[in-house]
This record gives structure tokens, sequence and C-alpha cells, in this order.
């Protein structure tokens, strides 16, 4: 059993398909143990979003993160955060597998519907950047 943090993109918040996100996580055999909606300030999108500050799509990235709520949530299962790779699909949703939810909901490379972290240890700091503790209840 392991944890992964998950964000539901403003892309998927306006378009109201959160549930049929959460719909796949949970047939996927990951359980949601915490979730919150919020709205991503600037200065905690661009600290989350840090690794990408030389990128060019940076700017673009954080205004899209801040343009609307997201869903935060941390997710359990066994091989949570290569199971949730899985489930998500590649970052531009043109080349992600049938089936996947970037294939399914993703508009385009940044509008991409989900994120996922990509390790472990990325797991663990990105669930106590934005979760404490006493908020995560698993089964
Ligand atoms: P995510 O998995 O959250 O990690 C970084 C995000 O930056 C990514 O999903 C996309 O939303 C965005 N992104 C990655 N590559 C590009 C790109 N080439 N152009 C625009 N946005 C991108």
């Amino acid at each position: 059993m392991n944890r992964t943090f998950s964000i539901i993109k403003p892309d998927a918040t306006k378009r109201n398909i959160t549930g049929s996100i959460n719909k796949i996580i949970e047939q996927n055999n990951l359980v949601i143990i915490a979730q919150k909606r919020i709205k991503l300030s600037k200065e905690k999108a661009e600290d989350f979003y840090s690794v990408h500050r030389e990128k060019p799509f940076f700017q673009e990235l954080i205004q899209y993160m801040t343009s609307g709520p997201v869903i935060i949530q941390v997710l359990e299962g066994d091989n949570a955060v290569e199971n949730y790779r899985k489930i998500m699909g590649s970052t531009n949703p043109e080349n992600a597998d049938d089936g996947t939810i970037r294939k399914l909901y993703g508009l385009n490379i940044q509008e991409n519907s989900v994120h996922g972290s990509d390790s472990n240890e990325n797991a663990k700091i990105e669930i106590s950047y934005f979760f404490d503790e006493s908020e995560i209840i698993n089964n």
C-alpha cells in the first residue's frame, strides 16, 4: 500500500467532470483518502511547479493552474504512484493510451485534466505541502 498526490485541474472543474475522473480512479483500485476543492494562489502554484520555473511554458502553466478551482487528493493503493500514472496517460493527451483520463478528457498538453506525483519521494513532499496528516482518513 502506498500513496500518491493528485490534482484535478481547472479544465476539468470548469467542465464539471470531476466525478467522471473520480470514477476512473476508484475503478482502478485507488481509494480517495483525502480530497479538497481549493483555489491555488499564484505563490503556491509557482512553488509547487518550481522544477519547471525555467521552462518556456511556466508562466502560462501558472496562469492556467490559478484560473479556477482545483481538486487536490491523496490516493492510496498498491503501487499508487505507478498505477495512477498509468491511469492518467501521457502528459500530452494526443499520445495517451485509449481509456486513460488524459485521452478521455485532456484538451491539450497544458490542459491535461490531472496531475499525479512522479515518485514516492515526491508524493510524500506534495501530500505534506497540501494536507495535514489529520485530514487523511484511510480505510
Ligand atoms: P503536470 O503533470 O501537472 O506537470 C507539469 C505540467 O505542465 C503538465 O502536467 C502540463 O499541465 C504542463 N505542461 C507540460 N509540458 C508542457 C508544454 N510543453 N506546454 C505547455 N504545458 C506543458
